[in-house]
């Protein structure tokens, strides 16, 4: 007898050896190692190394990764033109997942799925991915597009294409480390969306536009930009009600909380796996306190500590705590990106997860093929169109 899991919770669909969730305990480590340790020491392309060979890299090893990864932000062929034309008020996550499937297109053998080439595919959209990102955003505002800097890291090069300058260190060391928490998540959706699609042998560009597509809903990766609009939203509501901010907030939560079996939800709570704080959200929370202190939005941070203090109150007990989409919405803001590309932000990080999965399930294939209860009903006549 097959049992029926509603959202597949519990079970449990594929092995991994990149990320491991303790829910329960509120632990997250890649390949053993805690997540706070990475992004305290790491850099996210050692991070990437590291979930792609299950090991962190020897020095020259590093060296040679970072190059392959820097020598690939070019777009290729006419790609500048594919961006130029397209519509400037189209949202960025819908713009990444167009342009990162049509990247297939400039590829003489998209289809390959063997793991060397597949690795090779990865490589070149991680890396090709931010370009994508900072044109666009510059395309819509109508200043020029800015050509990639093999000499800069990932974080610093994605900056400096989308301002146009050199990014100050903290600038970079503070996206650095919102790539490194948001690379991968065990089998999360849109990891699942790429491990689903893969397994059909499909193609590596299939796989992570699917992807792309899976973490757009405010659900999953879509809700940083909906915890910053409800920060915006409680300070709208103070200013028309000509109150402080901090008179407002309580409530404001109140009332979401009221109507939360009618699906009304806090932004940034919550979370499938963990039931206690996430700690990429405990990082986060820190850091986001001296980030936004350096950069003057103060505010925004006291504002998201008090909404914690007022859920761990009311639903605490429920195991609704912040989840990595709480702080970060905060941690971008202050770093100057602007609300909606909050999720290509994710998007860009996570396509190490995805690209790492795919990997690995071309590694060891087993074709998907889940099934359905039908709940239908059986042997029903069929009724000629005159007698409908
Ligand atoms: N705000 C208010 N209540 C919430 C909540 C939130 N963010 N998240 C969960 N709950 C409540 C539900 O109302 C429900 O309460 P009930 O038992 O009284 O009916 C209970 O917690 C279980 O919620 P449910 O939606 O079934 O849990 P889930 O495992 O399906 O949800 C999420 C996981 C992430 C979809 C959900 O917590 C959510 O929608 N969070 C907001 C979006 C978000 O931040 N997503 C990013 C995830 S990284």
């Amino acid at each position: 007898m097959s049992t029926f899991a509603k959202g597949l919770e519990g079970v449990v669909a594929a092995e991994t050896r990149m990320s491991f969730i303790d829910g329960e305990k509120g632990i997250l480590e890649y390949v053993g190692i805690p997540i706070d340790a990475l992004a305290r020491n790491s850099t996210f392309e050692e991070t990437v190394f590291l979930l792609w060979n299950c090991r962190l890299p020897k020095k020259a090893e590093l060296v040679d990764f970072s190059a392959q990864i820097r020598s690939r932000y070019a777009l290729p062929g006419d790609f500048r033109k594919r961006i130029l034309d397209m519509p400037k008020d189209a949202q960025p996550m819908h713009v990444l997942r167009t342009a990162v499937s049509s990247l297939s297109l400039y590829d003489p053998n998209p289809n390959a799925t063997d793991v060397p080439t597949a690795r090779e595919k990865a490589l070149n959209i991680l890396a090709q991915t931010p370009t994508i990102v900072a044109w666009f955003d510059r395309h819509r505002r109508g200043l020029p597009l800015v050509e990639p800097r093999s000499d800069l890291s990932f974080a610093a090069n994605f900056l400096y294409m989308l301002n146009g300058k050199e990014p100050t260190p903290a600038m970079v060391r503070a996206f650095d480390i919102c790539m490194i928490l948001h690379a991968d998540h065990g089998l999360n959706n849109s990891t699942f969306t790429a491990r689903v699609i893969i397994s059909t042998l499909s193609d590596m560009y299939s796989a992570l536009t699917g992807a792309i597509g899976s973490l757009r809903g405010p659900l999953h990766g879509g809700a940083n930009e909906e915890v910053m609009e409800m920060l915006n939203e409680i300070e709208a509501f103070a200013k028309q009600q000509g109150k402080d901010t901090s008179a407002v907030i309580e409530p404001y939560i109140m009332d979401k909380l009221a109507r939360r079996h009618e699906g009304a939800r806090i932004m940034g709570f919550g979370h499938r796996v963990y039931k206690t704080i996430d700690p990429r959200a405990t990082f986060l929370k820190t850091f986001s306190k001296q980030i936004a202190a350096d950069t003057g939005n103060l505010k925004l941070y006291e504002m998201s500590s008090k909404i914690e203090e007022i859920m761990a109150r009311e639903v605490g007990a429920k195991g609704i705590y912040p989840n990595v989409d709480f702080y970060s919405a905060t941690t971008y803001h202050s770093i100057g990106l602007k609300l909606d590309l909050f999720t290509p932000m994710f998007a860009m990080s996570r396509i190490s997860g995805w690209a790492g999965h795919c990997i690995e399930q071309l590694a060891d294939n087993r074709l998907f093929r889940p099934k359905a209860n039908y709940i239908g009903p059986h042997e029903a006549p069929y009724v000629p169109m005159d007698q409908r």
